[in-house]
């Protein structure tokens, strides 16, 4: 007897994830890993928020909360909605969930029909297509081109629109590009879909994660005319260290946050109470770790690609405007090179972990099976270490 569903045996699981175990397996067995997989800053939670916590254990804030999440942290999200991203967000429609994924998650279980198509831009961050695959929605991959720093074109979007769009998603800054959109870009996108019905998932949960002078534009601020049709999902995982605490948030349409509270009511509850406690520090109080956390992604971005330019066969679409990571592409390594390993992105990620031992995460996971990605949220000296072991690597496969 199967008693595993078929949508649950055709779940593989994350694939970033699978790769840390590998990576911390090997560690365990004494043989020394420069862990470049991760998807987290690697700072520590910032103290205040850490003091949000325990004054909350103190104060005896053990119990259920709001399924919603407590209206001092729904309120605070709100204000940092309209002021800082324009989005006028009331209260009853903010949802505070156990991080960005859930939110995510939850935005497809309650809008999806099966055979519902939802636009995923390539290369994309791992969960998505699985998560829309489990409430029997189809996923229709719009693939940017790498010539154009991985941003997908209003013409490439158009093509992968369908009388049967149901969602299209939008995440930028990009895991695990980098890419991020301008207000013109998006602006864009917005006549193309104002001619459908499609509505739009903008998960922005690297907003803070940017550099250089590249402005970081909402999409609801960038489409006004599509407002009631946008879904933004973020939280506190990445601009404040707070990847172990689960906590992130969506607003949007009335209907569709109400929804996900009734889904999230009967299923999770509200997200852990001294947790939500944190989040409220964390935006209530002082915001100077997220730009010194920033300059060092920063130097170790340009640290990188130094490296990188020195390596035959590698190449990066320029450099990221956000989030912490390089994707790096391997093509012209695997037209000039004879080795069995450039042949997937796996087999090459297996041999950098054991040639090199660095633990990279293979590109097939993103949808491009001649690429992998670093993050540069790992120490300097990990960082140009990693890279420099990877560069000699590689070399040996020219
Ligand atoms: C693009 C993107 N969206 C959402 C998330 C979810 O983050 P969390 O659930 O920790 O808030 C991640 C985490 O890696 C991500 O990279």
């Amino acid at each position: 007897m199967e008693y595993i569903n078929a949508r649950a045996r055709r779940l593989k699981p994350s694939e970033t994830l699978a790769v840390k175990a590998k990576a911390t397996e090997l560690k365990a067995k004494g043989i020394p890993v420069i862990d470049l997989s991760t998807g987290e800053p690697d700072i520590d939670t910032p103290e205040h928020i850490k003091e949000g916590a325990r004054k909350a254990l103190k104060d005896g804030k053990t119990k259920y909360t709001d399924v919603m999440g407590i209206k001092e942290l729904r309120e605070a999200i709100a204000l940092k909605l309209k002021r800082e991203n324009g989005i006028e967000a009331e209260v009853s429609t903010v949802i505070v969930t156990n991080g960005g994924k859930q939110a995510l998650q939850s935005a497809f279980e309650v809008t999806l029909e099966p055979g519902d198509e939802v636009v995923i831009p390539a290369p994309y961050w791992v969960s998505y297509i699985p998560m829309v695959e489990i409430p029997g929605g189809k996923p229709v991959i719009a693939r940017s081109s790498p010539e154009n720093g991985f941003k997908l074109s209003v013409k490439e979007l158009e093509a992968a629109l369908t009388p049967r769009t149901k969602a299209v998603i939008i995440n930028s800054p990009s895991n695990p590009t980098g890419a991020a959109y301008t207000q013109a870009e998006l602006s864009a996108f917005a006549d193309v879909l104002a001619r459908t019905n499609a509505f739009i998932i903008s998960d922005e949960i690297y907003e803070k994660v940017v550099y250089g002078d590249f402005k970081f534009v909402s999409t609801v601020q960038a489409m006004p005319q599509l407002k009631d049709r946008i879904v933004t999902i973020n939280g506190f995982s990445k601009a404040y260290s707070m990847t172990g605490w689960r906590v992130g948030y969506a607003t949007g349409p009335k209907d569709v946050i109400a929804a996900m509270g009734r889904l999230q009511s009967q299923t999770t509850s509200n997200v852990c109470s001294i947790a939500q406690y944190a989040a409220l520090a964390a935006l209530t109080g002082p915001q100077d770790a997220i730009p010194q956390m920033v300059k060092n992604f920063d130097r170790r971005l340009n640290a990188a690609l130094g490296i990188i330019e020195q390596t035959p066969g590698l190449r990066v679409m320029g450099k990221p405007q956000g989030a912490f990571y390089l994707f790096i592409r391997f093509a012209e390594l695997a037209k000039n090179s004879k080795s069995e390993v450039v042949k997937s992105s796996g087999a090459l990620v297996n041999f950098l972990l054991e040639r090199a031992g660095v633990a990279a995460v293979p590109g097939e996971a993103f949808g491009d099976d001649q690429a992998f990605r670093i993050s540069v949220a790992a120490a300097d000296e990990q960082v140009i270490g990693g890279l420099e072991k990877i560069r000699d690597a590689v070399r040996t496969l020219l």
